[in-house]
């Protein structure tokens, strides 16, 4: 009789035992099920919004490249005509012509990445006609050299220009190949620009480090403005 109470009682706790084991899976259970879709709903969300912020940022950074490329090729290739209204029957006049085809040409890859990419070019496009003409014309007027030292100021801050764009695509992991192959090859041009003002008396150009100082500061403004000034009318 005895025997048979304790078989009972132990079938009886056993059986509760059951019972708080499968009720506490359930909980379980529906902790997970409940919790987990959320939390992936929540890193899906989370990582398409950065995916979306990311695109926009890379947008942003490209738009600005060609905006103030396309402004800056157009600025250098109008300082080359300016100095070639004044130098092009002279000894140098020939190295001027080159160098102003390049800047032609840099400045027509620039119209396509504009156009291929939808960017606005910079409002700003009438001052530097004028202003890289005007700079040109000038620096030819106060001779040869003067002229070869405002290409050496303006070519550097150009060079160090595409070397700060480049690491800013690399930083930023963005793969444009067209875009990034573009700015190594222009960056090598005014690098190559530069070596020729210097090879041709640049140095010697009265009052040199005033006038570059000058021009260079002139440039990174205009470089400046021309990164974040638009076209606002479509
Ligand atoms: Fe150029
Ligand atoms: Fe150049």
């Amino acid at each position: 009789m005895i025997t048979k109470q304790i078989i009972t009682k132990c079938v009886s706790t056993r059986a509760l035992f059951n019972n708080v084991l499968m009720t506490t899976s359930r909980y379980n259970y529906s902790t997970e099920s409940s919790s987990s879709p959320n939390n992936n709903n929540e890193s899906l969300i989370t990582s398409s919004q950065s995916k979306e912020e990311i695109k926009k940022r890379n947008r942003e950074i490209i738009e600005r490249i060609i905006r103030v490329d396309h402004a800056g090729e157009f600025g250098a290739s109008r300082i080359y005509d300016g100095q070639l209204a004044v130098l092009e029957d002279t000894k140098v006049g020939p190295l001027i012509k080159e160098m102003a085809d390049q800047e032609k040409e840099h400045q027509r890859k620039f119209d396509q990445l504009l156009y291929q990419h939808r960017v606005r070019p910079t409002a700003l496009s009438p001052i530097w006609d004028v202003a890289g003409f005007g700079l040109g014309y000038v620096s030819a007027l106060m001779g040869k050299e003067a002229a070869m030292a405002v290409t050496v100021a303006v070519e550097t801050v150009i060079s160090d220009h595409y070397n700060d764009q480049l690491r800013q695509l690399h930083d930023n992991n963005i793969d444009d190949q067209e875009l990034k192959e573009v700015v190594k090859k222009f960056r090598d041009d005014e690098m190559e620009h530069m070596h020729i003002g210097i090879e041709h008396d640049a140095e010697l150009a009265p009052l040199y480090k005033p006038l570059s100082e000058m021009v260079k500061v002139g440039t990174k403004a205009a470089i400046w403005l021309s990164t974040r000034v638009k076209w606002i009318i479509v």
